[in-house]
Formats: C-alpha cells, structure tokens, sequence
C-alpha cells in the first residue's frame, strides 16, 4: 500500500514534538542540569540531588534530553553532549540558556499563532517604537550569538589595521559589535542609539570589556537621532531590520547614506529569508517568530535589502556567509 512508500514519521513526529525539545531545555537550563552535568556523568538519582528536584522529574528530563541530542547516556550514567557543554553550561562564552527560556516564554504565549497567521498580526507584539523592558533582557540572552559574527566582521572590514574609525550602531543592543570592534582597535570610538533601559546595560558590558572611555551612548529613537552628514566610517545595523516595516528599512538605509563618510561601510547582519539553500533552515524558521513578536517586521529576502539599499543610493553590496543562520552584508559607499 502507498503508506509503505511514505517518507520516515520520524520527521512528522520530529515536527509535532518539536515544542518538547524547547520545555526540556528550558527546564535543564533552570534547574542547572547541564552545569551538574559538566562536573561528570551522572546517575539520575545523583543528578535528582544535586539539582534540588524530584527524581520522577529529573529522570524524565535526562531521557528527553537524550532524545534531543543534548545529553548522552551509557551504564546508567548521563553526560553532556558537545552542544549542551558549548551553548547551555553558564558561563561559557557562548551561553544560550537566557534565550532557551526565553523561548519557552514565547511558546507559552503563542496559541494565538493560527489566528494571528489569519489576520496578519498578533495581539502584544514587541513594539520597536518604545522602550520595552523585555528589551534589555532579550539582548543579553541574544549577544552571544552574535559574538562569533562580531569577530568575523571585524576581520573582514580589516578593523584592526584602520588608523582611526568612528562607529554609529543604531540599536545595538547589548553593544557586542561595537564593543568587540573596539576591543579590536584601540583607536576607534563608536555611538550607540537605542533606549535608555538598553544603553543601561550596554555601558556595562562596556565597563566589563575596559572600553567605556570610547563608549557613548545617546538614548531615544534611532529614527529622530539628529545624523550628522559624512561622519562615520562605520554603521552597523544588526538584527534590526527584520524587526522594522520595508519603507522603516528605506527610510533608515537614506539616513545611514547620508552619515556615512566616503568609502565608509554600513554592515548588516540579518537573517535573511533566502529560499535557494544558502541560509540556514533556521533563518527561515525564524520568520515565524519575527511576524509574531514584532509588529512590523518580516524575514526580508537579500533582494528586497538590495532594492532598499540601491534607493537610497548603495551600489557596492557584499554577501558573506557567517557559517551561523545570519548573513553579513558589506555595503560600501562609493
Ligand atoms: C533584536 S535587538 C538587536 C541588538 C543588537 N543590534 C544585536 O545585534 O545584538 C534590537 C535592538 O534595537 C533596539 N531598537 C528597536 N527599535 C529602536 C528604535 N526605533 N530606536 C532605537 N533603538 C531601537 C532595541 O531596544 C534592541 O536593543
């Protein structure tokens, strides 16, 4: 019969339980399972009492989290796999556990996705119009992520060479590229717009990487910052214009033109809904999560920034490849 020749339900059920990989790890993340865990393989028992919960709960957890290919299990004894050491053990460079519960969050507010799919919008979108206190707390859990690429860029645009170089990052968040670029040239200064609750922290990510002296921040939206024309050598615009409409995309791109000093470069890293197998399947699922947390916002495809760009009067665009789900894009003034 022709459900003989039907592809593995492996791959449905992946798709159906998808949300249980999500609980799982946002429960090993609070309960600390994977910090245990790092000190050596553990029985379940072992890790009932070293993580204060009960062992019906840690034993369901552990075999889950064997499911997701998080943690591994020989003897009886569970350890951690080479991702859950990496990305989910606090502390390490790379710690991803604030966006997993984050994540879970999300999920838990997102039966309305069906409808909102219908209507085109969801009800209690983060607005990028205000300063939101969720802001602060999602640019912590996001800026490893974007660490790696921060690195990548700043060997690309060759930063460490420039004899001197003055930085805007609208929206920077918890300031990871600027701060990283200006770890990488000790002459460089940057400006950070975004809203106050955000620079907040941003001054303090600074403070900890000893580059607050060629800080600033200005407070406030980016879309009524006074540019000044021909000033910066450098704008960065990451993971900014997924959230924003196409024409607050076109609008910014004529503003960043105008900034920027001849031969200067505006860098976007985005997640780019490309259809043809150059992104990461995870840039496109995130086009999920963007139409429901944002407003506005969507998961643009690299022609339509071109389109923008090449309006507000770009000609030389690059498209590098970040071997994470973003894309930079190098878009030089000519
Ligand atoms: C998704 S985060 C990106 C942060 C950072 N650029 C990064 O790549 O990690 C978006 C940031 O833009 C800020 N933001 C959004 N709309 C803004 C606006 N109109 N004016 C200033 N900042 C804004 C938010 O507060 C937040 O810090």
């Amino acid at each position: 019969v022709s459900e003989h020749r039907a592809p593995p339900i492996e791959h449905a059920l992946h798709a159906i339980n998808a949300h249980w990989v999500t609980s799982a790890l946002a429960a090993a993340v609070t309960h600390r399972v994977f910090e245990f865990l790092e000190q050596g393989p553990a029985v379940v028992h072992d890790v009932a009492v070293g993580c204060n919960i009960a062992e019906r709960g840690a034993r369901a957890l552990l075999d889950a989290l064997v499911g997701a290919d998080l943690v591994v299990q020989s003897d009886g004894r569970y350890e951690n796999t080479a991702i859950a050491s990496s990305y989910f053990v606090e502390g390490k460079p790379l710690y991803l556990g604030q966006l997993a519960r984050l994540s879970l969050q999300l999920m838990t507010r997102s039966g309305g996705f069906p409808d909102a799919i219908a209507a085109g919008h969801s009800e209690g979108s983060l607005s990028v119009k205000a300063d939101m206190p969720q802001w602060a707390q999602l640019v912590l859990a996001t800026a490893p992520f974007s660490l790696p690429v921060a690195y990548l860029a700043a060997k690309l645009l060759g930063l460490a060479e420039r004899r001197s170089l003055e930085i805007l990052d609208p929206g920077g968040g918890a300031g990871v590229f600027a701060i990283s670029f200006l770890k990488e040239n000790p002459r460089a200064t940057a400006t950070q717009l975004d809203w106050p609750s955000v620079n907040r922290v941003a001054r303090e990510q600074a403070e900890r990487n000893e580059v607050l002296d060629r800080f600033r921040t200005v407070d406030g939206d980016l879309f009524a910052y006074d540019y000044e024309s021909a000033k910066y050598d450098l704008i960065i615009f990451s993971h900014m214009a997924h959230g924003l409409a196409p024409a607050d995309n076109q609008r910014a791109f004529v503003l960043f033109r105008r900034a920027l000093k001849p031969q200067g470069v505006l860098l976007i890293n985005e997640l780019l809904a490309e259809l043809d197998g150059s992104v990461s399947p995870q840039a496109l699922l995130s086009s999920a999560r963007t139409f429901y947390a944002t407003r506005d916002g969507a998961g643009y495809r690299y022609a339509e920034y071109r389109e923008w760009l090449n309006a507000a009067g770009f000609r030389s665009i690059a498209r590098h490849d970040t071997g994470t789900p973003t894309t930079l894009l190098v878009v030089q003034v000519d």
